[in-house]
């Protein structure tokens, strides 16, 4: 794949932009939620798809719609045309910040679990997206605990040089500078993060029929 396959220009002509008969507005009413992207980050075995799936669950139980991203899955699909080069990984986070996009103009809460390593290609889809629709959540654990975790064997596979370009190893992993929130997952167990994400999504006013039995509570209908 050469370098510069992935310069995105605007090749379509002729093209319409329709509006949708039913708004974001009139979908976030019958939903009773507040579409939402939130962007996780981190690297490989940090938390992302395991917090992201057991706050859907949760999400679920209190009668929510949401989605669920998963740089693993998408990248059967979608992505499947995509490997690990700094570009085609630009590439992955901008198709992901375009879906993602899609799904919260329908209303829906949409969690994104990608590496996405670069701070450049997560500050594009923020501003794509507005002030208000991009949480970043850093899902943070030391690089010592992960290599010890390793649950596909993936870091032991890069330390041997039998994996390229891998994320935390052979290819660079860019913090964020100012998450609106930061999960430790080598502190925290899983539903303790859940539950701070459970808070934050109040404050920002995401679920419009959230009562909670308390501080850590579960969220009720
Ligand atoms: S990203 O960097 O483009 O955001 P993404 O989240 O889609 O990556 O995919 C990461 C997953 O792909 C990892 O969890 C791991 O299972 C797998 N993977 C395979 N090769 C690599 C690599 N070189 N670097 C990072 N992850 C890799």
């Amino acid at each position: 794949m050469s370098n510069n396959e992935f310069t995105v220009e605007t090749k379509a002509t002729n093209v319409t932009w329709h509006r949708p008969a039913v708004s974001r507005q009139e979908k976030e009413k019958l939903l009773s939620q507040r579409g939402i992207l939130l962007w996780f980050t981190g690297l490989s075995a940090s938390g992302k798809s395991t917090i992201a799936h057991a706050l859907e669950h949760e999400l679920y139980r209190a009668g929510y719609l949401t989605a669920v991203l998963d740089g693993d899955n998408i990248r059967h699909g979608l992505n499947k045309d995509l490997g690990f080069s700094p570009r085609e990984r630009e590439e992955n986070i901008r198709r992901i910040g375009e879906v993602g996009k899609l799904f919260i103009e329908n209303g829906i809460i949409t969690m994104t679990a990608f590496i996405s390593p670069f701070r450049s290609d997560r500050d594009k889809v923020r501003a794509s997206l507005g002030e208000g629709n991009f949480i970043e959540i850093y899902v943070k654990c030391p690089i010592e605990e992960l290599r010890r975790r390793d649950p596909k064997g993936l870091y032991k596979k890069a330390l041997a040089g039998e994996v390229k370009e891998f994320t935390g190893i052979s290819s660079p992993y860019e913090e964020p500078l100012s998450p609106e929130i930061t999960l430790d997952t080598y502190v925290n167990s899983p539903g303790e993060c859940v539950q701070a994400l459970l808070r934050l999504l109040r404050e920002w006013r995401v679920l419009n029929r959230y009562t909670s039995a308390g501080e850590t509570g579960t969220v009720a209908a």
